[in-house]
């Protein structure tokens, strides 16, 4: 009955071959035994439609009502404004998101609530480390790393990099800067030196946050030592001046580093000394909140700017109907425990472990390590010793789970878990099966969560009380957000026709720039698809979808040169770059195939320079190569070595016949080592893209 979603051509033809007919009615709140004698908040796909309407219909009523919800220190004069590409979201307004997440709940009397549960990776003969943050922690420590910032002259506007672990110091980083209105820019810790230099030099960031190192299954990640590396790049590209002013290093792992006196502070030296009061920087709805890099199909990073006002509202907003929070102020032991397992590193992390989770007044798990340290059932032993309700992750996790087996979950007791979350990348409907049957228990709704980095937050999900789900769709837009499945002009396509995914209109956690780029800004999101009629532009996704005859979203994948491994976006691009930097090769092609755990996984294909050979041991030094420039996330699965690669007349590398050539390697492991020449198969086939 089922297939895998078939790879979207270069140019929007899409062909669907997922044919998926199972449907899974939303459980009463009875039946799911929502605590208190708890309602869903929209109870059923007719109060869903009817909301969206008026969402749509009037947004200015509807978005101006649900961001009364939250705090803002002067009004809006305007709640959205459009020209596109550029969006305006409460207009004239002054808030914080930090005060949101945190002096709100303190005011209403919740300062004692936990904000973060926190468990570390290391697990010790009496068990992991634990800790307990309160809403009044938070604050306070916020607050006095704030007032460490502001000692180091750092000031509204200044983009702060951070890049650490996942311990509680990570959220209290992004809340701190928040805080005193210097955006931040977070970089995932798999990232490598030159990631990091790349990321400090285009943001111009002169204050870097980093911890010693980063506990990753039983190992030490040497944070502080790649800080080091990347700082000492830029330096040596610019000699005699100083790349960054201040870098503050938590001591996390023990690991010994190297310290320059004049530019490096410990954490516990500079905070712990500074006072836990510190006013929340009254910051105007469309200041810059945060800077977060993401891959796009040039090797340059790009730098998604995201406001505040827009933004807060937006995760606030999806976050509560999503996840079905409403308002658990009064629901003591019956409060929901929530998990998203991504990283800060990703926007899920920025928008679902924090932003949107702590104006909810919500409990936000925070795991440190991997899902298979010390061994593979920590997610469900987390899951029953905290009597987790929600839990969020990502498909490739979830086939990891399914590799490892249903032993694992067996063994523990997980009738805590309510919802069940899931983003980054189309869900098999295998995978989804399996986590309804397996985690879920047949009983959990799955809330397949559509959304990018440049969105902010969700934009297609179900609502868990109102929307049948179907395994593999992640059903219809969120309150706000008109997307639509088009061709080349605009033009909506007939039902369970393949086509362009875009909005068409704009939604308040849209992105509001490329750092440092207007042009790619407008060129990348806002130039592809126009609406036919009028002529103005559409947010383009970049991904390819089709609707079936419910009107169901069936989101196929990303349309150009960008793959999407284990949930992570990568730019083929980049890591091309990094294998061309090798002094061995000439020229490099790189395609997403076919992967059991990743989902997808990635193939090179080299072209050597004259009198190289091919080989085990080049195969190896190239691996090593693209983790040391990249980081171990963009280590290729397969690498091939080929004389020539299969190019059109104007010189194009032709991708899409590497993808049929990778997708057909029988064993990824078994990589070809000896050249060969795909050059002729274009030849072959007579195959001329241009
Ligand atoms: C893909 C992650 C299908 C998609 C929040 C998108 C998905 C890209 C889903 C964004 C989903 C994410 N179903 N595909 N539920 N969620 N994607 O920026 O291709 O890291 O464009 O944001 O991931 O990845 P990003």
């Amino acid at each position: 009955m089922t297939t895998s979603p078939s790879q979207p051509g270069p140019s929007g033809d899409i062909d669907s071959v997922l044919n998926e007919t199972r449907l899974f009615q939303p459980p009463s709140a009875a039946e799911l035994g929502l605590p208190g004698g708890a309602q869903w908040l929209v109870p059923s796909i007719g109060a869903y439609r009817e909301m969206h309407r008026r969402s749509i219909e009037q947004p200015g009523e509807f978005w101006g009502s649900i961001a009364k919800e939250l705090h803002w220190f002067t009004p809006w004069t305007s709640v959205v404004s459009w020209s596109p590409p550029d969006a305006r979201w409460f207009d004239g307004a002054t808030t914080n998101i930090a005060y949101n997440c945190l002096e709100r709940q303190i005011q209403a009397g919740l300062g004692d609530r936990t904000a973060i549960l926190w468990e570390g990776e290391p697990v010790g003969p009496s068990g992991p480390e634990v800790r307990r943050l309160s809403y009044r922690d938070l604050l306070c420590e916020s607050s006095k790393l704030a007032n460490a910032l502001k000692a180091m002259g750092v000031r509204k506007g200044q983009v702060v990099t951070i890049y650490m672990g996942m311990v509680p110091e990570l959220p209290i980083a992004l809340l701190a800067c928040a805080r005193i209105g210097a955006p931040h820019s977070v970089i995932f810790g798999g990232f490598s030196a030159h990631a990091i230099a790349d990321r400090l030099t285009d943001a111009s960031s002169r204050t870097v946050i980093t911890c010693d190192g980063a506990w990753r299954r039983g190992k030490v990640v040497p944070l502080k030592e790649n800080v080091d590396a990347a700082v000492s790049q830029l330096e040596k590209a610019k000699p005699g001046a100083a790349a960054v002013d201040h870098v503050i290093c938590l001591k996390r792992c023990g690991n010994t580093v190297e310290w320059n006196a004049g530019r490096d502070r410990w954490w516990h030296d500079v905070v712990d000394k500074a006072s836990d009061q510190c006013p929340a920087e009254r910051m105007n709805s469309e200041d810059m909140l945060f800077l977060l890099y993401t891959s796009g199909s040039t090797g340059k990073p790009k730098g998604i700017v995201h406001t505040t006002g827009g933004y807060m509202v937006h995760v606030y907003a999806t976050a509560k109907y999503a996840w079905n929070f409403g308002d658990p102020a009064g629901a003591g032991g019956d409060a929901p425990l929530y998990w998203c397992t991504a990283d800060i590193g990703w926007v899920t992390g920025h928008s679902y472990i924090l932003y949107g989770i702590l104006p909810n007044r919500v409990t936000s798990l925070m795991f440190e390590g991997a899902p298979n340290f010390p061994a593979e059932d920590r997610f469900w032993d987390i899951v029953e010793r905290h009597r987790v309700t929600h839990f969020y992750t990502a498909p490739t996790a979830i086939r990891a789970f399914m590799k490892w087996g249903e032993k694992h979950p067996k063994k523990h007791d997980l009738s805590s878990l309510r919802i069940l979350g899931t983003v980054g990348e189309p869900i098999n409907p295998e995978a989804w099966m399996w986590y309804r049957e397996h985690i879920g228990a047949d009983r959990c709704p799955i809330v397949d969560t559509w959304w990018q980095t440049e969105t902010g937050g969700f934009m297609i999900a179900p609502l868990p009380g109102a929307m049948p789900t179907k395994p593999g769709s992640c059903t219809l837009p969120f309150f706000g957000v008109d997307a639509a499945v088009v061709n080349e002009q605009g033009h909506e396509v007939g039902a369970n026709k393949g086509g362009l995914l875009v909005i068409r209109r704009p939604w308040p956690g849209i992105i509001r720039g490329v750092h440092g780029d207007r042009d790619r800004f407008v060129q990348t999101y806002f130039s592809r698809v126009r609406d036919p009629a009028t002529g103005q532009a559409y947010y383009f996704t970049g991904d390819g979808a089709r609707r079936d005859a419910d009107g169901y979203f069936w989101v196929m994948g990303r349309i150009d040169d960008v793959i999407n491994v284990a949930g992570h976006r990568l730019g083929t691009m980049e890591i091309e770059s990094a294998l061309v930097s090798h002094p061995a090769v000439v020229e490099a092609a790189v395609v997403g195939m076919p992967h059991d755990i990743k989902g997808t996984g990635i193939a090179a294909f080299v072209t050597l320079g004259s009198g190289q050979r091919a080989g085990e041991d080049l195969r190896a030094a190239l691996l090593e190569h693209v983790s040391r420039e990249i980081g171990p996330i963009a280590r290729p699965d397969s690498i091939r070595f080929t004389d020539a690669l299969p190019k059109t007349r104007s010189g194009k590398i032709m991708r899409r016949l590497l993808r049929d050539i990778a997708s057909g390697v029988e064993n990824i492991r078994q990589d070809t080592t000896t050249l060969e020449d795909y050059s002729i198969l274009a030849k072959l086939r007579g195959d001329d893209e241009s």
